[in-house]
């Protein structure tokens, strides 16, 4: 049909009425009101992540019961996207994948992340759209990061956009954070606001009802064997489904 003279196609009156929903014919859902995306520290994300930072941000106990979950999860043959990474993947060291794409905001730590494929760096709360091909990835995953997203929304549609059929996105993350970065959606709440937080953010784009994990962990060495607890483990997993 011919648009009648001055009449509008529905992408450009969605995209003056949303102005900040709808980018790039896609439809971002909002979940957040504007004051929970508000943070202490509102200087460049960039500016924090400036100085390379080679330390692990969980203990072991986190760690063993992540890298368990990706070799349950991420078949060899997987493309992997480590989205927010840095200098470790926490990928099961014997296992190779086709690829393993990283981002995060220091060039530094990504350089040094031997698990790394290629990589870059963007800043998530200034700009959403990631630079990754429709239907391209396997299984992102994203370790002690969604707590600084501002925009999550946005990330939750893009990786719906990018993760391929049978897909998979897994946010791991424990009790901890950097508060003055942390919006206030997460610095308001406690660890099971956060596990539906995140399940929010995703369904409300278009994922799938996810999986939830919350685990308690055994602490390193001499104090673990005692009954002392690690790092608290929590994990959203959400899968791309397969259409007939
Ligand atoms: C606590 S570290 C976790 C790093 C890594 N995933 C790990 O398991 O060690 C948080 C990471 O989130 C990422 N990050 C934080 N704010 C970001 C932003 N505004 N844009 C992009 N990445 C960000 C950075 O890559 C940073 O290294």
């Amino acid at each position: 049909m011919v648009p009648r003279s001055g009449s509008a196609s529905l992408d450009s009156v969605l995209a003056r009425v949303l102005p900040d929903l709808w980018r790039d014919n896609a439809m971002v859902v909002p979940v957040l009101a504007d004051q929970e995306r508000f943070k202490l520290d509102r200087s460049d994300d960039a500016l924090f992540y400036a100085e390379p930072r080679f330390v692990h941000h969980l203990d072991g106990g986190f760690r063993a019961r992540l890298t368990a979950l990706y070799r349950e999860h991420i078949p060899p043959c997987a493309v992997v996207l480590d989205l927010m990474s840095s200098w470790v993947s926490h990928l099961p060291p014997d296992v190779s994948y086709e690829r393993v794409i990283g981002h995060g905001l220091n060039e530094q730590e990504l350089a040094a992340n031997p698990r790394l494929n290629q990589h870059w760096v963007q800043n998530l709360n200034a700009d959403q759209r990631l630079p990754l091909a429709d239907a391209s990835v396997d299984v992102t995953l994203i370790v002690a990061g969604w707590q600084y997203l501002q925009q999550p929304e946005a990330i939750a549609a893009e990786l719906l956009r990018i993760t391929r059929q049978g897909g998979e996105v897994i946010v791991a993350f424990s009790n901890r954070m950097f508060f003055q970065k942390a919006p206030q959606v997460w610095t308001d709440g406690g660890d099971r606001d956060h596990l539906d937080y995140v399940a929010r953010v995703l369904i409300a784009q278009g994922w799938p009802t996810p999986v939830i994990l919350a685990e308690a962990t055994r602490a390193e060495g001499a104090l673990g064997w005692i009954g002392a607890k690690g790092d608290p483990f929590f994990a959203v997993i959400a899968s791309q489904p397969v259409k007939a």
